[in-house]
This record gives C-alpha cells, structure tokens and sequence, in this order.
C-alpha cells in the first residue's frame, strides 16, 4: 500500500494504490492570493490542512489498506519559495510558479555569465532564484531571516518528517542547480546571493527523506515509521505516471496549461530555445518539455466571453476541418516556449463579417496546438526523438481538440484507457520504487492505450500553412503591445 499526494496549484489529491488501482481518492482545495498584480501567493498552511484532510478521507474510504502503508511521496507545483527560519518558522506566503513579480531579477541573473551553460535553462521569472533576489531587495528583514529556502512539496515533507530535503527534480527548476552534475552549484547559488547551508539536503527522488514523526503517525493513523520518499515535480512525477522515463518516450498534455515533454537518457540542454532541461524524478534520467501557458485556460476564457461552458464549445464543432482564415494566439499570460515573454499577450487576427462563434472556438483550439506545435519543433531542435507522443490532460477529452493536435503536430498520439495516472499517481510509483528498492523501468511503466489519433493526411498541408502564418503572427503581435 502506497500513497501518492499531489500538491496542484488549486488543492490536493492523495491516492491510495496497492499497484495500479487506486484503492482511495480524496481531494482538497484551497486558494490562490493575488495582493498585486503578477503576484501569485499561498499560505502553505494551508496545505497542510489540505494535507490532514486527505490522508483522513483516504483512512475514511479505506481503513485497513491505510493502516498498511508502506510508503508516502507527493509530486507537487514547481519553483515556489517557501522560506523557513532556524526553528522551521514559515516567513512569508510562498511565492508561487506563475508569480511574474521577479522578472527584472531573473532578467539580470540570466545575463549573468555561466548562468545559463551551469542551470541548463533561461533563468524564467517564475523560477526559485529571481524570487529570492526580489524578496532580498524588497523585503530585507526577512531575507536577513531565511535559514532555508524550501519548495513547495518539500515543505509538506518537512511537516511529515522534520527533515529539510528536497531533490533532483524539483531542484532542477530553482535555477540554482547544476542541472547535468545533479548537485547544487556554487557558482549559481552566488550570482543567486544564496549560501549553500540555505539549502535543503538534496537526494533523488526515489531517495528517503525520512519517517513519518511518531506523534504524527498516531494522529493520522499511520504505521510508526512510515517512510516518506523524495517524490517529483508535477511534470516529472506525471512523466512517471505515464512511464514517460528515457529517448522516444514524450506526452502532450493540454491541462491548464499545455506541456509537450520528451524523456532524456542523457543531459541536452538549450536554453536558447525556451525549453526546460531539469533532472527526472529517477537517478540517471532527465526530461525537457516546452510549456504553452494558457492551454485549456484559452478556451476557458472563450467560454467565459460566451458564458458557455468549454465542452458546450467544442461540441458545436463537428468534423475536423482545414484551419479558417482566423488566427488565435494563445498568449493571455503571457508565453513560456519558444518566446520567453511574460509581457506577450493574446489576439484574434482575420476576423470577418460572416465570423461566428463555432469560428472562434476553432482558431481558440487551433491557436493552442499550434503553441504546441512550436513546442516540439524546440523539442526536436534539441534532438529529441518523438515518433509518437501520450495524449494527457482534460482538453484531450475532446476528440475534435485530439485530432486536430494530431494534425497540427504531425504526429501519431495514443489516449490512455480510463485511470489514473496522473502525478499522483506517479509520486505512489516513486514511492513504491524508493521502499522496494524496484527498477524504476518495471513500475513506471506505459498505461493502456484506448486509441491511437493519427494525423489526418488530408488536411496535414493545410495545417502546416496555418502553422507557417501563426508563427510569423507573434513578432507582428509583439510590435503591436
Ligand atoms: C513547470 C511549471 C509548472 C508548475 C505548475 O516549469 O511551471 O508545471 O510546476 O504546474
């Protein structure tokens, strides 16, 4: 019996697996604050409450399974910053992913020489290091404080443990990471103005971080002596949910955001390129992905114009077709890859007289895989082999958004067969790997696949042509703002 927790960006979820079945779900929610704008906050208290709601609903739903845990890892948000005095004290809300407040620091420590070749990766705003910076220039009196600098997930296991660790995966996206030596970098931590004793202990994810505290254990109804695993980042863990691990392994993911992500068996990075290079969440793996920000959020804000709901849209669509003459351009928040442009935002181009709705909710869909789109060919550019890729995340319920995307990128795309087996599920493999000692590619394995979307040959040409004017839209857009 294993649990796997993900600590999203809305709530929690923790499942409860003996294999692959989930014996137990539960989920808990809680908020985002945004005092100012670009500022994106949490009370990590908050997710501990989330915490101890979980693992009761988990008890709840399956008292015997529960009381036989053998192991718990959470996979959880990226780059946050969660800043701990001596005594384990929380000292500001934690500073989130999606926070842009730090952009002028990152801009610096990003021209700083070496940055870039040592972390792997364009220093993005969102990034751990930047924040840190930020709160040192704004808010000195505590960063005088600041005995550790924690991400967000370790925290939930400094709470289950008291141990301050954190690992590959998720140190790989703080930029202060020597992400190809897998070890914190000197260099990286001083153009950061870090002190390496600031750092949590680094392990691999499959690494113990250590035991469920006695008294913890009696309240929540756990073995003594619990082990809790390192875990992953949300986009590692998912990767090992879905047995993403090594070359040729990739999933497209239209979540909220859209990630397209291949696994590494060695380390390849270009920055340049606005791709993400981190360590896996397994020893010797590595993965790079290119994130498209607002994915299902455009098509949510299309539904929110409309006042209709998302699914009421792509249902009035109908057989997939050649692209209209409209063009969307997903950058409401800005983009990740290839543009690296927090200030970017979003248009409609070649709009008509005759445009209706069902037009819009097309080049809304569109404009999104085209975004993808301009994730693999970064992808490839840093030799990445994708012959076919996994399609995850709740815009591929749509069958009319699926195979456009598989047209849109050219490539084959394979729907898993009902389950779970998102992060959460990964981070229960991690833990299942991290107790057993099990290789990693015996447990992360692929799930079933329902059906395989191929390109559709006949609208290939036409799609490649709206690819080509989308990509040129973004210079005319960025002259535009
Ligand atoms: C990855 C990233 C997101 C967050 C939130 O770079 O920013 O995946 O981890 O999901």
């Amino acid at each position: 019996m294993y649990i796997g927790l993900d600590l999203g960006t809305s709530g929690l979820r923790g499942i409860l697996v003996e294999d692959a079945a989930p014996l137990a779900v539960a989920e808990a929610t809680y908020a985002v604050s945004n005092p100012h704008d670009g500022w994106s906050e949490q009370d990590p208290g908050d997710w501990l409450a989330a915490a101890h709601s979980v693992f009761g609903a988990l008890r709840e739903d399956a008292p015997e399974a529960f009381a036989a845990t053998k192991g718990i890892a959470i996979s959880g948000h990226m780059h946050g910053a969660v800043l701990l005095d001596e005594g384990g004290v929380v000292l500001r809300p934690c500073i989130l992913w999606n926070d842009t407040r730090a952009h002028a620091e990152a801009a610096q420590m990003d021209e700083t020489d070496g940055v870039r070749a040592l972390s792997g990766n364009i220093v993005f705003p969102g990034f751990t290091a930047p924040k840190l910076i930020w709160v040192a220039n704004h808010e000195p009196h505590i960063f005088g404080s600041v005995a550790t600098a924690m991400l967000p997930k370790d925290y939930v296991n400094y709470w289950l443990t008291g141990e301050r660790a954190t690992e590959m995966s998720d140190a790989a996206g703080t930029s202060w990471l020597d992400v190809g030596a897998r070890n914190w970098s000197e260099a990286l931590l001083t153009a950061g103005g870090m002190k390496p004793d600031q750092m949590p202990r680094l392990i691999e994810g499959t690494g113990t971080v250590g035991q469920v505290r006695d008294a913890l254990a009696d309240e929540l109804g756990l073995p003594q002596g619990t082990p809790v695993i390192a875990g992953g980042a949300d986009n590692a863990a998912a990767a090992c949910g879905v047995g993403v691990m090594g070359e040729g392994d990739a999933f497209v993911s239209l979540g909220t955001s859209g990630v397209m992500l291949a696994g590494r068996d060695a380390y390849a990075p270009l920055p340049e390129s606005a791709v993400h290079t981190f360590c896996h969440a397994v020893p010797d793996k590595w993965y790079q992905m290119g994130v498209v920000l607002a994915a299902t959020d455009s098509l949510n804000w299309l539904g929110r114009v409309f006042g209709a709901e998302p699914a009421a849209l792509t249902d009035e669509l109908g057989a997939l077709a050649a692209p209209g003459p409209m063009q969307f351009y997903p950058y409401l928040a800005g983009e990740r890859t290839p543009h690296n442009d927090s200030h970017i935002r979003g248009g409609f181009t070649g709009l008509g007289i005759a445009t209706d709705r069902t037009d819009m909710t097309r080049a809304v869909l569109a404009g999104v895989c085209f975004a993808l789109r301009d994730s693999f060919e970064a992808l490839k550019f840093t030799g990445a082999k994708i012959d076919s890729a996994l399609a995850i995340g709740g815009g591929t319920r749509s069958d009319h958004w699926t195979a456009m995307l598989a047209t849109a990128l050219d490539l084959p795309l394979e729907r898993p067969a009902q389950g779970e087996f998102g992060a959460a599920m990964g981070a229960a493999r991690i833990a299942m790997c991290g107790v057993t000692g099990a290789d990693p590619a015996s447990v992360m394995t692929k799930p079933a696949i329902a059906e395989t979307i191929d390109p559709d040959p006949s609208l290939r040409d036409a799609y490649e042509e709206a690819y080509e004017t989308y990509r040129a839209g973004y210079s005319h857009l960025k002259a535009m703002q």
